[in-house]
């Protein structure tokens, strides 16, 4: 029998009859402010878990693990179950967000170097900032857990940089969240999608991520459908 194993704010993670396989349900509500904000979007869930899983199958491709295993239907995945890091692992290339306001900064400055910032994930505590010594004491992850999900996370940005690029759209940052199988490897889990990364028009600087529900600016679904399309087209031309 399946079982609910949790709601959170975009997805629903469900128990399947493999122990070690989970179905992932992406829902039609949007979510900000963690989660004080909320509002249903018809169509929100499959435009995220498209775009998640172009994302997923060309971080793949280019041999990065992942807990992704099939697509089930429009809004749902089987995966493969984790035991997550309770961790959220963001790369900046472009300032804008928290880090704009926590220094003072301008939106839209380019940094020198990408940014690399690690959060404990807790809504409960409106997931605080964690540094790498805080990370060890508190037996979260070891040095080497870090080293590799780090590793993970600059090539994915490595390979989506120039992907959105191809698309017409620049990536500003993105969140990446890990988990470790049964067997003990580190793999990619959770999604990668507009909820979780900021994406500007090359051309035009337009939001095209989740910003727009929380500035609203544009429709949400409408956006995120936007992003889809422009994936498809570029993966498409690759192939
Ligand atoms: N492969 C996996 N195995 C177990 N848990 C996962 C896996 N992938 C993602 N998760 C967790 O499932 C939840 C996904 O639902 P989501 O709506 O994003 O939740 P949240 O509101 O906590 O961000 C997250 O807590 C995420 O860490
Ligand atoms: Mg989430």
């Amino acid at each position: 029998m399946e079982k609910l194993l949790y709601t959170g704010k975009a997805k629903q993670m469900w128990q399947t009859d493999d122990p070690e396989v989970l179905r992932v349900v992406y829902m039609d509500q949007a979510t900000a402010l963690n989660g004080k904000k909320k509002d249903r979007f018809a169509g929100k869930g499959a435009a995220a878990k498209g775009i998640s899983d172009l994302v997923f199958h060309y971080l793949i491709d280019h041999g990065i693990p992942t807990h992704f295993i099939k697509q089930v239907s429009s809004t749902e995945d089987l995966v493969k179950k984790c035991q997550m890091f309770p961790l959220e692992f963001v790369t900046r290339n472009v300032v804008a967000g928290h880090f704009a306001s926590r220094y003072g900064l301008d939106e839209g400055t380019v940094l020198t170097e990408p940014v690399e910032e690690t959060f404990y994930k807790s809504d409960q505590l409106d997931d605080p900032f964690i540094n790498e010594s805080a990370t060890l004491a508190l037996d979260i992850a070891s040095h080497a857990d870090l080293e590799e999900m780090w590793g993970h996370c600059r090539k994915v940005n490595g390979l989506l940089k120039p992907l959105f690029e191809k698309s017409g759209m620049q990536l500003v940052d993105f969140k990446l969240e890990f988990g470790r199988l049964s067997n003990g490897q580190i793999v990619l889990a959770d999604e990668f999608s507009p909820d979780n990364c900021r994406l500007w028009d090359l051309q035009t600087d337009q939001h095209l991520d989740k910003d727009v529900y929380r500035r609203q600016l544009a429709d949400l679904t409408q956006t995120y459908d936007e992003v889809l399309n422009r994936l498809q087209n570029v993966l498409a031309e690759e192939n």
